[in-house]
């Protein structure tokens, strides 16, 4: 079987040299007889791979020192919780409510304090993010909290959201290092690998090392980012097998020629598969406001549902997978995460040209 383009949202594609890596180093790790996975946590060669993720992350999203980078795990949905927990303190943080991620991230603040409506865009069916000046932020808020890319919606911002000195947390689970971040700018940046980093079972965290010690102290241990950040993440066992894919995925990244490599691959597949929606526009429609378009998770509708359904199912006979759209919102999607190639997206283009030729309502 030949690999397909595969543009699932997440667990999405890995790229194909860092799978072979793997199988090739699956059973004996670099002559040690054993596999990667079998390695103590606190052994030589799980550090220097554990360090080196560190390291690579630290080069190729330009972190300052005067941040760090952790690796936990429970998923981007824990650290909705974690972060309320460790820094919220009863008091009020603002929330900029663009779609079902953000939603679930301000219910589990509620358990700790105050959310705060500081944006919304339901009134537009998260068909957009707020601009700048939509922002109507709370100068004594605990934090203010942002989804850089909306998954489900097809929605991304393209500014780092200016909080006037409050700190700025960030989920960048489906867009982390689709570009260089600007790490400087945010207190705290949390991604789950499994869209642009790796397989689902880690979760990197980037946070400024003044914003997590002045977390709260009286929660357990195993919740604090002070707990990791003391222990260079290994206070308990991680999950040394997702480390170890996402140092190789980094080093491919940096084999590529690193992140402005990165940004020019993905502004070129962005262009090309919204130039097709946008050529074809009496067939497909794209509900995204263009400056809010992602780069990242394209979403479109066709004339009708049955034919969305038909279009799926003609896909992954054409060796395109997943392009369902999300349950809650219906369409199609395509995640066209860094591991895909450009070749992939002019693939899904031509399929696109020819089922609208074919299947006029
Ligand atoms: C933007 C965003 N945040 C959070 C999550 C939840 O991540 P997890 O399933 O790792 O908890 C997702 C999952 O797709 C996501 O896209």
């Amino acid at each position: 079987m030949p690999r397909v383009a595969n543009f699932n949202p997440g667990p999405a594609a890995l790229p194909l040299p860092v799978l072979e890596k793997a199988r090739d180093e699956l059973i004996d790790y670099q002559g040690t007889g054993m596999s990667i996975m079998e390695h103590s946590h606190r052994g030589k060669a799980y550090e220097a791979v554990h360090d080196e993720a560190i390291a690579l992350l630290g080069e190729l999203a330009g972190i300052p020192s005067t941040h760090q980078v952790l690796f936990m795990q429970g998923g981007a949905s824990t650290q909705f919780a974690l972060v309320p927990m460790n820094f919220l303190h009863g008091k009020s943080a603002d929330y900029l409510h663009t779609g079902s991620w953000s939603k679930l991230a301000m219910d589990e603040a509620r358990h700790f304090g105050t959310p705060r409506l500081a944006a919304s865009t339901e009134k537009d069916r998260f068909t957009r993010v707020p601009r700048q000046e939509e922002l109507d932020l709370d100068a004594g808020a605990a934090y203010v909290h942002v989804t850089t890319n909306n998954t489900i919606e097809g929605t991304q911002y393209h500014y780092d959201p200016d909080t006037r000195g409050v700190p700025l947390v960030a989920d960048m689970s489906s867009d982390f290092l689709w570009k260089k971040p600007d790490v400087a700018r945010y207190a705290l940046v949390y991604a789950g690998a499994q869209k642009n980093l790796g397989p689902s079972g880690v979760v990197i965290v980037i946070a400024r090392k003044d914003f997590i010690a002045a977390g709260k102290k009286e929660i357990p241990k195993i919740f604090k980012y002070t707990t990791y950040a003391e222990a260079n993440s290994l206070y308990n066992t991680p999950p040394t097998f997702a480390i170890y894919l996402v140092r190789n995925v980094l080093g491919w990244v940096k084999s590529l020629g690193g992140p402005a490599q990165l940004e020019a691959q993905n502004r070129e597949k962005a262009r090309l598969l919204y130039g097709a929606l946008d050529a074809h526009a009496d067939y497909y429609r794209a509900p995204v406001e263009k400056a809010s378009r992602s780069t990242m998770n394209v979403v479109f509708r066709l004339p009708s549902e049955p034919l969305e359904e038909q279009f799926v199912k003609d896909a992954a006979v054409a060796g395109l997978v997943g392009l369902k759209g999300h349950r809650s919102v219906g369409g199609i999607r395509a995640s066209i995460y860094n591991a895909i190639s450009p070749d992939d997206v002019r693939k899904l283009v031509g399929f696109m040209e020819e089922f609208a030729r074919k299947n006029r309502p």
